[in-house]
């Protein structure tokens, strides 16, 4: 059970997720066309990705310092999604939690590289993280999908 690295920032997700989606959260087991919680994680890894291209553009490389630790540790889904996520993956979650690890590291260089205005280092390493992202959703997302969201 340790596909997600943090709990404290997981106990932060799920605080936010109650308090957000208090209300659907008791439905979505039986709803499965609701959105899981790993989607809003996501599409906040895809607007951190955008800061960071156009922080890359003005050479901002306190900026791209500032957002590289939020993508590597990026918030968790709640407890109950995360465990049915990984009754889905069985023996396959090593392989899951590799992706995500790929990220998170690709997300520390890039940070690294950031701190010392090294913008080779930092494009190099945005590619990285690009390339896990594309990684996981190459293996996971088409079954995912059609696991959870039946379609
Ligand atoms: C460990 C696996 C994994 C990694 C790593 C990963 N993703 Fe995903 N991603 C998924 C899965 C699974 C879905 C499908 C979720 C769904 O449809 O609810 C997804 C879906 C998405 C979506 C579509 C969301 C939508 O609205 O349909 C975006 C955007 C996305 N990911 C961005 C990223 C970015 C950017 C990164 C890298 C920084 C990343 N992901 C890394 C597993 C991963």
């Amino acid at each position: 059970m340790t596909l997600f690295r943090h709990p404290r920032i997981l106990a932060a997700a799920l605080c936010v997720s109650m308090t957000a989606f208090g209300a659907t959260q008791a439905t979505r087991a039986i709803e499965p066309e609701n959105p899981m919680a790993l989607r809003a994680v996501m599409q906040q890894l895809e607007r951190d990705l955008q800061s960071v291209t156009s922080a890359i553009a003005r050479e901002d490389w306190a900026q791209v310092a500032e957002l590289a630790p939020g993508i590597g540790k990026h918030p968790q889904p709640p407890m109950r999604e995360k465990m049915r996520i990984l009754a889905w993956l069985g023996t396959g979650a090593g392989k899951f939690r590799s992706f995500d690890t790929q990220t998170h590291e690709a997300a520390l260089a890039m940070g690294e590289a950031a701190a010392r205005s090294d913008g080779h280092a930092v494009i190099a390493a945005f590619a990285k993280v690009q390339q896990s992202c594309l990684a996981c959703h190459q293996n996971y997302r088409k079954s995912f999908k059609e696991h959870f969201y039946a379609q």
